[in-house]
């Protein structure tokens, strides 16, 4: 006999399917690089991994996953104060706060985890967070959950908009904590958190500012050290997160980096941190290395900022109307969900693998197909990639 639950979920997965928004999985078949292979498919371009650097199939990277999962096993089989911690995560943590710039740093098993145990364990009913309006869903929810544990005030304010940031400080300014968090590089946009103005709010107000530059580690920044190093403010954010899903090796995992009190106290307090597992050794080997691949070859984030500007830039003389920025993250706006829906379906027939994201994910009318562009891609991957939107764009009268 079918559960109330199961029923409801088949009815709900009807929906899907007939609005037109049910997610179908692509397959793929090797590592992340400029081209995948996609069951069905054969080899395709890919142009929506956030393998920004191409360090997931990067020999370096995956000789240092295999010599981890050797040396240290499977993993710690328990929280880290109750088992104890490894050596490769101290490493790793110490590379991440040399790379960003902070202190101390703090590993979690996804960023998803980083950003729900900082307003949870930090905040109190004394303290307000504000949150700007575009922020990732990681960091709602995280705000959500604190909420719900610790009856602190939470608002949000207008996207990027400093003016309305002052404003809710002002009307909070009795608040005992003031925690303000933004992303670094807004991913439906590719654009930057204006982070002088928002750290020049936050201070005039004594209130603690939080970057989630999970988009912005490894990509922004002459040395990929972030969005602080593309403004030149490294050492000046109280907080950041980020993840190690992306550029860092793209496994998974994400971190909080700040002061050395900061993350003694998520040690002690952060629930994510007490129970649960920590990052699989093999996964903080591999992250470590591709920090120290970073390190040693800034070339790749000068080679990811080239192509991307080279995209873009033949894009727009393409006709098409991509967002403008400096990120690797290059949305061309279609408007409609179906036509974004179909410029990502012609372009899979082309063998380029895009994704085309419509509402509620962006809003109405602004729906796109989403380029990301890694620093793995050569310009004839590039050049194919742009010829397979110039036959899909005229087919479908965009250009
Ligand atoms: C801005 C931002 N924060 C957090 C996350 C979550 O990262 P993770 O995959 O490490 O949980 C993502 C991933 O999509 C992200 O884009």
């Amino acid at each position: 006999m079918t559960s109330p639950l199961d029923a409801r979920l088949a009815t709900h997965l009807a929906e899907f399917r007939k609005d037109g928004v049910y997610k179908v999985l692509n397959h793929l078949d090797s590592p992340q690089a400029a081209r995948v292979t996609m069951e069905g498919r054969g080899e395709i371009i890919i142009l929506s991994s956030n393998n920004y650097l191409g360090l997931s199939n990067d020999p370096t990277v995956v000789k240092a996953g295999i010599s981890g999962l050797e040396h240290y096993g499977a993993g710690t089989a328990s929280v880290r104060f109750i088992c104890g911690t490894y050596t490769i995560h101290r490493q790793l943590e110490a590379a991440c706060a040399r790379l960003v710039g902070t202190e101390a740093a703090l590993s979690f098993v996804s960023c998803w985890n980083a950003n729900e145990a900082v307003p949870a364990t930090l905040l109190t009913d004394r303290d307000v967070v504000l949150s700007d309006q575009l922020n990732h869903a990681s960091i709602i929810d995280a705000i959500r959950l604190a909420k719900s544990i610790t009856k602190c005030t939470t608002g949000v304010f207008q996207h990027s908009d400093l003016t309305d940031l002052d404003r809710k400080l002002s009307d909070h300014r009795e608040a005992e904590v003031k925690l303000v968090i933004t992303d670094g590089i807004f991913s439906m946009e590719g654009s930057l958190a204006n982070l002088p103005g928002l750290l020049d709010t936050c201070r005039r107000h004594g209130a603690t500012l939080m970057v989630d530059d999970s988009h912005a580690t490894g990509v922004l920044g002459a040395t990929g050290r972030g969005t602080a190093e593309h403004f030149d403010l490294v050492g000046e954010i109280d907080i950041i997160t980020s993840t190690l899903g992306k550029a860092l090796g793209g496994a998974a995992g994400g971190f909080v980096a700040g002061s050395s009190n900061l993350c003694d106290y998520l040690t002690q307090r952060a629930r994510p941190q007490l129970f649960s597992n920590a990052l699989p050794p093999t996964v903080a080997a591999s992250a470590h290395a591709a920090i120290t691949t970073l390190e040693a070859h800034p070339e790749r984030v000068t080679t990811l900022r080239e192509q991307s500007t080279y995209f873009r830039n033949q894009l727009t003389a393409m006709g098409f109307s991509p967002l403008p920025g400096e990120t690797p993250i290059i949305p061309v706006i279609l408007g409609e969900t179906a036509a974004a829906i179909r410029m990502s379906e012609l372009l899979l027939d082309e063998g380029v693998f895009v994704t085309g994201f419509g509402y509620p994910v962006v809003p109405q009318g602004t729906a796109r197909v989403r380029c990301q562009i890694s620093a793995a891609h050569t310009r004839q991957d590039l050049d194919e990639a742009l010829a397979a939107f110039g036959r899909a764009g005229r087919s479908l009268g965009l250009i």
